[in-house]
């Protein structure tokens, strides 16, 4: 990949990675020339990742959320503690997912099929 982004003449403009654990990204960066920009990981309220985010942080590797509402067969959409901040707010349960997420500082990457 790195040779890619190196012949590529400007068309790939950045490598990332994707469900990379703190132990893989630390094997990668042992021989990686090229610092991941991107690790898209599975994050939201019921699955922080606080360690890995940290970590991320640290190496200047930008976290991107995936499955951030829960994904389709979840419960979180209809979480009690979230639905009540929703109302507070007058925001629906993926709005305020989607903005907690990118209050932690995160990319995130919400999936609708339907609306
Ligand atoms: N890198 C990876 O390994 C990996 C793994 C999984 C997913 N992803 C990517 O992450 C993105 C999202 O993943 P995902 O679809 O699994 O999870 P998600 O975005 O967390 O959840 C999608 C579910 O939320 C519902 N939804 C979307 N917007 C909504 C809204 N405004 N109000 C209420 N419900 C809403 C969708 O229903 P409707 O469709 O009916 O709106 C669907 O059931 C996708 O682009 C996917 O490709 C990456």
């Amino acid at each position: 990949m790195e040779a890619i982004l190196a012949s590529s003449h400007h068309k790939v403009k950045a490598l990332g990675v994707s469900n990379f654990s703190t132990h893989n990204l630390s094997k990668l960066l042992e021989t990686a020339k090229i610092v991941p920009a991107v690790n898209q990981v599975e994050l939201h309220p019921f699955l922080q990742q606080e360690k890995l985010a940290e970590f991320c942080k640290e190496k200047g590797i930008q976290l991107v959320a995936h499955s951030p509402l829960g994904s389709p067969d979840s419960t979180l959409l209809t979480e009690s503690s979230i639905v009540k901040i929703g109302k507070k707010q007058g925001k629906s349960a993926a709005q305020c997912l989607i903005s907690w997420g990118i209050q932690k500082g995160w990319a995130v990457l919400p999936k609708s099929v339907s609306s």
